[in-house]
């Protein structure tokens, strides 16, 4: 696997959860207002699990212009629709149904079909979809992430396919649905969001070169880490 140079990861510690969460909303915001002056949208991909909660909670208190927004997702977890632990669940609850984002502009995973077909239809989807402007990414304990993991295929090579079926996810579900790393490098920015005790081997591993699949999310403009100071301790 190539790697990016050890100076294109940029390495931001933070104090604590809500230190990260208020530096995260900046990087947010900056990024729509950007993409929006300059292009007149903002193409943001969301990192599920429970980090970006309480990050997610503060955006939609944001001064925007949410017609313009247009949402995308990392990965999903194959469950019905109504399940509250489906990472587009979580983003509606913690956001998006609390701001005037179009209906049609808030782009889900199917997590109610075989992965195989929802990767399919997700990739058709993105198809249409150039750089992304703002990709947020979570880091797992194993330092997976989205849901690329350790072993399984992470679709680095240029011409991999947009979306991936995953069905034996260590972290449950079994079944997932995840952007490769190809894709989710095609981003202006991506930035990562750490935080929690459980990930010092995760960030130790990342440091010291190791390949985790963080590791594989290589965008041209090198990579935000923000992390929890003690876990750089
Ligand atoms: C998921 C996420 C996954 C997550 C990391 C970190 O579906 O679980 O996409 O990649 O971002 O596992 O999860 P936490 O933020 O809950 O620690």
């Amino acid at each position: 696997m190539n790697a990016l140079h050890p100076e294109q990861y940029r390495w931001h510690s933070v104090p604590n959860r809500p230190a990260l969460e208020e530096a995260a909303l900046g990087i947010i915001l900056d990024s729509a207002a950007t993409s929006i002056s300059e292009r007149g949208r903002f193409n943001i991909v969301l990192a599920g699990g429970e980090t970006p909660r309480g990050i997610y909670e503060r955006v939609r208190e944001a001064p925007t212009d949410w017609s313009a927004w247009h949402i995308y997702f990392g990965d999903e977890r194959s469950m019905p629709p109504t399940e509250p632990e489906l990472n587009s669940c979580m983003a509606a609850e913690a956001w998006l149904s609390h701001v005037p984002i179009p209906e049609g502009q808030i782009h889900v995973i199917r997590g109610d079909i075989r992965a195989d077909k929802a990767a399919a239809e997700y990739a058709q989807l993105l198809a249409g979809v150039d750089l992304f402007d703002l990709t947020l990414l979570g880091l797992g304990e194993d330092g997976h992430t989205a849901s690329l993991f350790p072993g399984n295929p992470l679709g680095t090579a240029v011409d991999s396919p947009d979306v991936l079926p995953v069905f034996n996810s260590p972290k449950r579900p079994p079944q997932r649905i995840t952007l490769s790393a190809a894709r989710l490098s095609r981003s202006r920015r991506v930035v990562f969001l750490v935080s929690g005790e459980s990930k010092r081997k995760a960030v130790a591993a990342w440091r010291a070169g190791n390949p985790i699949p963080a590791r594989a999310i290589m965008p041209e403009a090198g990579v935000d880490v923000l992390v929890e100071s003690s876990l750089l301790e």
